[in-house]
């Protein structure tokens, strides 16, 4: 028989009559997947941590418990993958008692091939429609800067080359690169995000190496490295520029050889694991100080990606606060006026998606009924509207005007107060820009 390929999706078997488990396991490989036995529920259960599956077919009765526990453990710890539970022919109440407790379906026994290939097709498309649906996320956005991005992110996932990601604080870098993670063919691998700032100096190569016992104190057994917890799918570097120099050759070789040599270890690990990396910080001004070698730079920079700010992208705005309200909101849904849209889209959010994040929590906290309003957003006063002139406050022209001035204000605040630049992102001549601050009375 021919070898399956290594990504061949994977199938788990849970039954203790080793000779059903071989029939299955021929008939899976038949239909070119991949699979591993097990007859007992804590054998299971540390398969499921060892590797990933796309689908687990399981009999009920276990010489250590009920198959029924282990759909529980699933629904649990791994709610996208299919389990289908094998049940002893006629034992239709087996079956119920198994779909209610979440499995995908029931394979009877004796087993019949033709049933079964038809379950696992639609177990495997299952488990994927699952995937994209739940824990994928996506980019939100039709201005052409996050179309752009979104054919980059899909080109990106085909490769396997390192990618850097540079972006203000808040844009999006770490929702990046989960897509191009999630897009590509790692994507039934891990993703393992790692804080390089967040880890003190002396600890990171032991984090990202992994440790053999007795190599430094507190060392008191081996310990795999983030590298190695990646294997099959991705590492994602954030925060790369706080990774000391001396880290930084350490790293180079791992991406270099594809290796690692865990701390006190005398020989290197074979690791697969694509490296993604991100960082708000200027990288090309971090190697002109000397804080990121230039080799390292190279290295990690094969590919570079650009989040733009939001505030140059405002017409993403509404889609943004929708998707975002209608995952805070608690069953209820959430909705904002018109005048707190656009309030929204003239502020220059500084801190980005995460400050709209932050700015539509609080309001939802603080609304009274299912409608956000401009004032229960309370955004920072130096680039919201001035309060709104008359008595009634639904004056158009006032209302225009302040429309007007919180974009020409966020404008010039992102380009540091630059007029010639403001003016070019607003679309208007300097001589239209000057006019018009000076019609607002903006110095
Ligand atoms: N295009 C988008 N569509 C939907 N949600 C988004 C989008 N961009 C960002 N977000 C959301 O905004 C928040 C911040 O995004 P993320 O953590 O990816 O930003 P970051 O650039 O990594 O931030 P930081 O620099 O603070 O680490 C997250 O909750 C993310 O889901
Ligand atoms: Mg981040």
């Amino acid at each position: 028989m021919n070898a399956l390929p290594e990504d061949a999706p994977r199938v788990l078997i849970v039954d203790d009559e080793p000779d059903l488990c071989e029939l299955l396991a021929i008939t899976l490989r038949g239909m070119g997947l991949q699979s591993d036995s097990t007859g007992t529920l804590v054998a299971a259960r540390q398969a499921l941590t060892d590797a990933s599956y796309r689908l687990c077919l399981c009999d009920l009765r276990l010489p250590d418990g009920s198959g029924l526990e282990l759909i529980e453990h699933i629904q649990r710890t791994q709610p996208h993958l299919p389990v289908a539970m094998i049940t002893a022919h006629g034992d239709v109440g087996a079956a119920v008692a198994a779909m209610k407790a979440g499995a995908f379906d029931f394979v009877n026994k004796p087993v019949n091939v033709q049933g079964l290939r038809g379950l696992i097709d639609q177990a495997l498309r299952l488990s994927r429609v699952r995937a994209e649906a739940g824990t994928v996320p996506s980019l939100i956005g039709e201005s052409p800067a996050m179309q752009a991005l979104r054919v980059m992110v899909a080109k990106l996932a085909r490769s396997q080359a390192p990618v850097f990601i540079r972006g203000e604080s808040g844009v999006g870098k770490e929702r990046v690169a989960r897509l191009i993670h999630a897009q590509g063919a790692r994507a039934s691998g891990p993703f393992v995000p790692v804080n390089c700032g967040a880890i003190p100096e002396h600890l990171l190569e032991s984090e990202l190496f992994g440790h053999v016992k007795g190599s430094f104190t507190g060392a008191s057994a081996d310990r795999e490295g983030l590298f190695q917890t990646a294997a099959g799918g991705t590492l994602f570097l954030d925060e790369i520029g706080a990774v000391p120099p001396a880290m930084q050759v350490k790293l180079l070789r791992a991406l270099q050889e594809r290796a690692v040599r865990p701390v006190g270890a005398r020989q290197e690990i074979p690791v697969d694991a694509r490296v993604l990396s991100a960082t708000h910080e200027d990288l090309a001004a971090l190697v002109r100080d000397g804080r990121v070698r230039q080799d390292f730079y190279y290295r990690i920079n094969v590919i570079e990606v650009t989040v733009p700010p939001l505030r140059d992208r405002a017409q993403d705005i509404p889609a943004l606060a929708a998707d975002l309200l209608a995952r805070m909101a608690g069953g209820e849904r959430l909705e904002l006026t018109p005048a707190a849209l656009t309030a929204l889209q003239g502020y220059a959010f500084p801190g980005n998606v995460r400050e709209l994040e932050n700015i539509l929590e609080r309001a939802a906290a603080l609304c009274e009924g299912p409608q956000i309003d401009r004032a229960d957003l309370h955004l920072p006063a130096a680039c919201e509207y001035p309060p709104q002139g008359g008595a009634g406050g639904d004056d158009l022209d006032a209302e225009l005007d302040g429309v007007e001035r919180a974009r020409i204000v966020a404008a010039l605040e992102a380009t540091r107060y630059n007029r010639t630049a403001a003016a070019a992102r607003l679309g208007l001549t300097l001589r239209q820009l000057r006019y018009r601050m000076l019609k607002l009375d903006l110095n």
